[in-house]
């Protein structure tokens, strides 16, 4: 599903520190695939993409999205943190060639979760988090949570950003409190 070009292109439209932090992503994304037997080709090319939207410079995001054709929800558009996963997930399809839905959506909802997400998408989501080259606090426990039990992992991560937008005065996607509410349901009725 990848090819050669891939990496060059991505390197060119969100710069190398992100490029750097992709391929990062990508081999997180392989790691847990394989934890978790779910396909190691779609890990790879959804880890490598998932911030294909995070153009570099001064670019208007939402002017693309709307050359794109993208009808942002009224809670992205009016938060950048968001808009470049579902600009990313146009980008993957139209400009990467990328037809997999399973791979689009795990790339459109790896900043803010969503209800019943499927393997896949946890496996992005938490590599985003895991990836070595990050550090906050509780990340070790995070990474340990990973290999454990991906589904407590998904809940303690949504618990840290949920508190950490609500400190900060910022806006919640309604989806994430919808992926934390379904996950909290799911788990206590195992
Ligand atoms: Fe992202
Ligand atoms: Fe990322």
């Amino acid at each position: 599903m990848i090819k050669d070009w891939f990496y060059k292109k991505l390197k060119e439209d969100i710069g190398i520190k992100r490029y750097e932090h992709s391929l990062r992503v990508m081999e997180t994304s392989i790691e847990l695939a394989k934890r978790y037997n779910s396909s190691i080709e779609k890990a790879a090319v959804a880890g490598l993409l998932h911030d294909c939207g995070k153009l570099k410079g001064e670019t208007n995001l939402l002017k693309v999205c709307s050359d794109f054709g993208i009808i942002l929800d009224g809670m992205t558009k009016i938060n950048s943190e968001l808009i470049h996963s579902v600009l990313g997930a146009a980008i993957a399809e139209k400009e990467y060639g990328i037809k997999d839905e399973e791979v689009l959506k795990a790339i459109k909802y790896h900043t803010t979760g969503r209800e019943n997400m499927s393997l896949l998408e946890k496996i992005v989501y938490i590599a985003d988090l895991i990836e070595p080259g990050r550090s906050f606090e509780g990340v070790d426990k995070l990474r340990k949570l990973a290999l454990e039990d991906l589904d407590r992992c998904l809940i303690y991560s949504l618990d840290n950003t949920l508190k950490f937008l609500i400190e900060n005065k910022k806006i919640i996607h309604i989806d994430s409190i919808k992926a934390r509410n379904y996950l909290l349901i799911q788990t206590t009725m195992e």
